[in-house]
């Protein structure tokens, strides 16, 4: 059994699936006014933060306080990793109060993976460097498959920051492993070279990867990680790269307009985009809370059976 949930990369098509299963089932308490079940009574979840987070934090905290959790979060800058504390050390104390599950966000790739085995803690991957971001892959599925029905032999189309994305990479491990067919588009420049080895369509121009796609996913420009050279100026990635409504008329009419947030507005996508018709961006949100549920459930049941 895997108590912990680290990535997409290494979780089979199956647990994959069953996360997804159960997350349809939790979107509907997610969606009710009374949203209160008791699958996580008595359970102990703690969100670790080294890096920012509006949707990932909060949707970890309301969706253990919808089962019943006590939920807690400690940040980097308000602890005592300010005084020079090791992660290690830090993922020690705060097991060592009983916590049964730790979601974890750290600008480390491999960070979770190295404390998952030194815990007894169910450790989830939050979003680890430019490594994995699983549970917003599984979030952005959810959103297809109740909108497309399945996301088997859907053309999805993502677009943007590829290199420093953890979104792309859970993206493309869970999309393929589902049957999709899945294409990036970007600057040269922010594509690494191993995205062919994963099995997915490189383009350098956005009209080549959106052309005929069910879903085109944008994502956000990364300007606190660019180094120097690789990313020419906003204005310039806009007139390339960014999808106006002209531009999306590319995609297939009833193409999802989708964006793991924040968004830069006006520079990814057009506000007139971003608040169209075609957006589930916000649904995409409220999906997450869902997913959230359904792994932190599946985990507290003793893991993916695998
Ligand atoms: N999509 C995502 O991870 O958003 P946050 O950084 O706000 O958590």
């Amino acid at each position: 059994m895997k108590k912990d949930l680290l990535g997409l990369k290494d979780l089979s098509a199956e647990s994959i699936t069953a996360i997804l299963n159960e997350a349809q089932e939790m979107k509907k308490i997610v969606c009710q006014t009374e949203k209160k079940t008791k699958d996580l009574a008595g359970r102990t979840v703690v969100n670790l933060f080294y890096e920012n987070s509006t949707r990932t934090r909060l949707s970890f905290e309301l969706a253990a306080k919808y089962m019943s959790a006590n939920a807690a979060n400690i940040t980097a800058s308000g602890s005592s990793v300010q005084k020079g504390e090791t992660l290690i050390d830090t993922a020690h104390t705060i097991n060592a109060m009983g916590t049964d599950i730790l979601v974890m966000r750290h600008s480390m790739s491999g960070a979770p993976h190295l404390i998952a085995p030194l815990v007894n803690a169910s450790v989830i991957n939050a979003g680890d460097g430019m490594d994995e971001h699983p549970t917003q892959a599984l979030l952005d599925m959810l959103t297809i498959i109740e909108k497309k029905g399945s996301v088997k032999g859907l053309k999805i189309a993502i677009i943007g920051d590829i290199y420093h994305s953890r979104v792309v990479r859970s993206n493309i491990y869970g999309l393929t492993k589902l049957g999709a067919e899945v294409s990036v588009g970007g600057p040269s420049t922010l594509i690494p070279p191993e995205m062919e080895k994963l099995g997915v369509k490189v383009f350098n121009s956005v009209h080549e990867a959106v052309i005929d796609a069910d879903v085109v996913m944008g994502l956000r420009i990364q300007l606190e990680r660019q180094k120097s050279g690789l990313f020419p100026s906003i204005r310039e990635y806009y007139r390339f790269f960014g999808i106006d409504e002209k531009r999306l008329k590319f995609a297939k009419p009833d193409a999802l307009v989708m964006h793991p947030g924040p968004v830069n507005r006006g520079v990814e996508f057009s506000s007139s985009v971003i608040d169209g018709d075609q957006s589930v961006i916000n649904e995409q949100v409220t999906s997450g809370v869902a997913v959230r549920m359904a792994v932190m459930k599946i985990l507290s049941n003793g893991g993916f059976n695998e």
